[in-house]
């Protein structure tokens, strides 16, 4: 199987899924985050981040499209591959993907491309693919695989949108949905069940 599906209650439990995935990570790995705005890319990105043990700071880059976050020589995973947080929202094209240079840090970095489906497959061979989907009034939502809002391929501004979502209240918590695919040899026989269980480690 290469697809799992998980659900978080709130924005700590999606960081924690994704710091135990950090955990099956390592320099190379490529994650594609999708979802609409405000989704939790970001947040998700912060968990991985905390657990990879780099630099903390990870925000959504509304003008930087990349920022680099460099492991930590005295955090929780020393030694440990730096985070590539890159926000694509404006990029239009795999071709402006290319203009940003992402191959020169791959190899010592964790990739993480929020807005980056249909954009990024091309620079690695394998990649784990993300999808948060924001459950709320719609319990068991019908996304299809690779389905993402269209709105993503026009450049707009996300505070046009402040009215639709509720960018003003970070601190409620709602359920989200959070859709793997596996992608590639890298991850074959890789098996992501138990992800969103609490962590066995106490910090
Ligand atoms: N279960 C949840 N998982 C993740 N985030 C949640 C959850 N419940 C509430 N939130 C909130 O939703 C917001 C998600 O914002 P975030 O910046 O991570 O979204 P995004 O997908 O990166 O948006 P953008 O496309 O604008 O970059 C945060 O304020 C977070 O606290
Ligand atoms: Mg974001």
């Amino acid at each position: 199987m290469t697809n799992w599906e998980f659900s978080t209650t709130t924005a700590e439990a999606t960081q924690r899924l994704a710091g135990n995935l950090a955990k099956l990570l390592r320099a190379g790995d490529l994650i594609v985050l999708s979802g609409e705005l405000g989704a939790g890319k970001t947040t998700f990105t912060q968990g991985l981040g905390r657990s990879l043990g780099v630099r903390p700071g990870i925000i959504s880059p509304t003008f930087v499209l990349v920022r680099i976050h460099p492991n930590l020589a005295d955090g929780p995973n020393p030694g440990g591959p730096d985070l590539v947080h890159v926000d694509a929202y404006r990029l239009a094209s795999a071709a402006e993907i290319d203009d940003i240079d992402l191959e020169n840090t791959m190899d010592s970095s964790v990739t993480v491309v929020e807005w980056g489906a249909d954009r990024v497959e091309h620079l690695a061979p394998s990649r784990l693919e993300i999808e948060l989907v924001r459950a709320l009034g719609s319990p068991t939502p019908e996304h299809p695989a690779g389905d993402r809002p269209a709105s993503n391929v026009v450049a707009q501004n996300p505070q046009d949108d402040a009215g639709t979502f509720d960018f003003d209240d970070e601190d409620d918590d709602e359920p989200r949905v959070l859709r793997l695919r596996a992608v590639g040899p890298r991850w074959a026989g890789i098996d992501f069940t138990g992800l969103d269980r609490p962590s066995k480690t106490t910090e």
